[in-house]
């Protein structure tokens, strides 16, 4: 399984190092789960819908990037999601269609298709399910990029649990509900040092700082940046997070507001430019 896992993404990232100037985006995205009990029933829950992620998939693909799509199973998937959205109003144009009449949402619905098999080849999608998991998964994606150098880029939009119950502290068997549950929850330690001084040391690495207190957020991404030394952190509250994002670097704040587009397109189109700067420096 293991084995697979890594074939599968060592394939990918070759293919694209022989393609000269090819860049790929690691995207990490939706939340984790963190299991209560070792046959488990149980979980607690990041939130975390994976739309931010798949739309920025879409929008990295249009940019010429190969993708490595790192997502929670079930969550919002590139083209997919959209094309869900689209449905009903889809299903009720075939019914006029057959009228010999095509709409606009007609036309959307098939462009979207049309998208998505135009790009199926440049995306490698890897489900997760628990932190472990992700974590596990994380750490051999961002090691199988290196050959890359500078070409890979690290955009990690996935809400990671902070808490978690160790292997050895899990109840084997379902807890029973006839006392009440005190939980002792430990902290999982941080993995972004890892991801951008280790793991992916050479790729141009972006973190997400989530918070619900606007007046901590652009501190806590410079906290972000000076302890991790990686390029940008990417800010947002809870929300507002489809309407503005602040890009934070180690020399500048850029605010990004949405219009009436999906935000993930200013956004990709802002790190596209930082990581052609990266690139070259
Ligand atoms: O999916 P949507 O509903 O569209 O919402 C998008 C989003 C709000 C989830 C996304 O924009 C976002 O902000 N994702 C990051 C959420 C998060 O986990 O933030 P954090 O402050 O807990 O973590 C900050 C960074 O540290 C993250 O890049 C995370 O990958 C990393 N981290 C977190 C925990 C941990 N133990 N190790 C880590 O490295």
């Amino acid at each position: 399984m293991e084995k697979e896992f890594i074939d599968s993404i060592e394939a990918f990232v070759a293919d694209s190092v022989k393609i000269p100037d090819q860049k790929v985006a690691l995207v990490t995205s939706g939340g984790t789960c963190v299991p209560l009990e070792k046959h488990a029933v149980r979980y607690l829950e990041n939130f975390s819908t994976g739309r931010r992620g798949a739309l920025s998939v879409e929008q990295f693909l249009t940019r010429g990037y190969k993708v490595i799509f790192l997502y929670r199973d079930g969550s919002c998937f590139p083209y997919l999601t959209q094309m869900k959205n689209n449905q009903e109003k889809f299903l009720k144009n075939l019914i006029v269609g057959r009228n010999g009449r095509t709409t606009i949402d007609d036309h959307n619905f098939t462009k979207l298709i049309e998208e998505y098999k135009k790009h199926e080849s440049s995306l490698l999608a890897l489900k997760f399910m628990t932190l472990q998991e992700y974590l596990r998964k994380l750490r051999l994606v961002c090691l199988a990029l290196q050959p890359l150098h500078k070409r890979a880029a690290v955009y990690l939009a996935a809400a990671v649990s902070d808490f978690y119950v160790p292997d050895d502290k899990l109840p084997l068997h379902k807890i029973q509900s006839s006392e009440s549950l005190a939980l002792t929850l430990e902290r999982t330690p941080k993995m972004l040092g890892h991801v951008a001084q280790q793991w992916a040391f050479n790729a141009f690495v972006v973190s997400f700082k989530l918070e619900t207190d606007e007046n901590i957020l652009i501190s806590k991404c410079r906290l972000a940046l000076s302890n991790y030394g990686h390029q940008v952190v990417v800010g947002n509250l809870l929300e507002t997070r489809y309407n503005n994002v602040i890009i934070v670097t180690s020399s500048s704040v850029v605010n990004v507001n949405a219009t009436s587009e999906n935000i993930e397109i200013k956004l990709i189109s802002q790190l596209y430019l930082m990581h052609e700067q990266f690139m070259t420096s």
